[in-house]
């Protein structure tokens, strides 16, 4: 199977949620989301079996998680991306390997989370070198502001986890303060709150490149507080 063997369901004009051949389409520029309603992570056309949820936001070509699909069956993977030609190519990748465990949605992370996913449904979530978007004119396409930091605390179980890896001090700082300036998480390791080394967290096309470029690699984890 080739990622091009993945068409799009739909023109703009009939652009509508829809779940087909193991991808959810969640289309952008688009104000009706709230009539498909909540995604019904049970049921057997979006996993094969019920199983804990795991879910990986800009997952870009797939690396990352197409491999802990493989190593981890016993749980069922969620990757989010928002480019149909990244989404194909995870696509082409579960399809070849026969992975039924792995849901693909196209969709911008915020919208996803917001309409389509039902509150503490999520073991963990992970976002791996997320865009920094530096210019500050470009600020509004950052995914780490307030809204989606609180969707992801209302989707994630209590005492789950989101996991945040970049290469940039910069951005590490900021996802760090944006996240524990809320009441929803606080960092697992203290102060400067990420660690450099991380054996066994798997890899993916930009872990690759930044470390050819010698750069140091962030690993953040934030735990989920119970809000009584
Ligand atoms: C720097 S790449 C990292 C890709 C992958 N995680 C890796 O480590 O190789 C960031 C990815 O996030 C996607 N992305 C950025 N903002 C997004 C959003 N709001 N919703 C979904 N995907 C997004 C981009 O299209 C891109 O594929």
């Amino acid at each position: 199977m080739k990622p091009k063997n993945l068409k799009c369901p739909f023109t703009w004009e009939t652009r509508r949620p829809l779940l087909t051949d193991g991808v959810l389409f969640v289309p952008q520029y688009y104000q009706n989301h709230a009539e498909w309603g909540v995604l019904n992570l049970e049921d057997p056309e979006v996993f094969k079996r019920p199983a804990p949820v795991v879910v990986e936001y800009c997952s870009g070509n797939g690396a990352w998680i197409i491999e802990k699909a493989r190593q981890h069956p016993e749980w069922n993977w969620v990757a989010v991306e928002k480019r149909f030609d990244r989404v194909r190519k995870i696509w082409s990748k579960a399809r070849n390997l026969k992975l039924e465990n792995l849901l693909v949605v196209c969709g911008e992370a915020l919208e996803f989370t917001r309409y389509y996913l039902p509150s503490q449904c999520l073991l963990a979530s992970y976002i791996n070198f997320p865009d920094p978007w530096p210019k500050e004119k470009h600020a509004k396409h950052r995914l780490f502001q307030g809204a989606f930091i609180s969707e992801m605390s209302r989707v994630v179980s209590p005492d789950g986890v989101a996991t945040v890896v970049t290469d940039d001090p910069i951005w590490a700082e900021r996802i760090s303060h944006a996240m524990q300036k809320t009441q929803e998480w606080r960092s697992k390791f203290a102060a400067p709150y990420f660690v450099t080394e991380w054996p066994d967290y798997g890899s993916s096309y930009f872990n690759e490149l930044w470390l050819e470029k010698g750069r140091t690699i962030h690993y953040m984890q934030f735990i989920n507080r119970i809000i009584s």
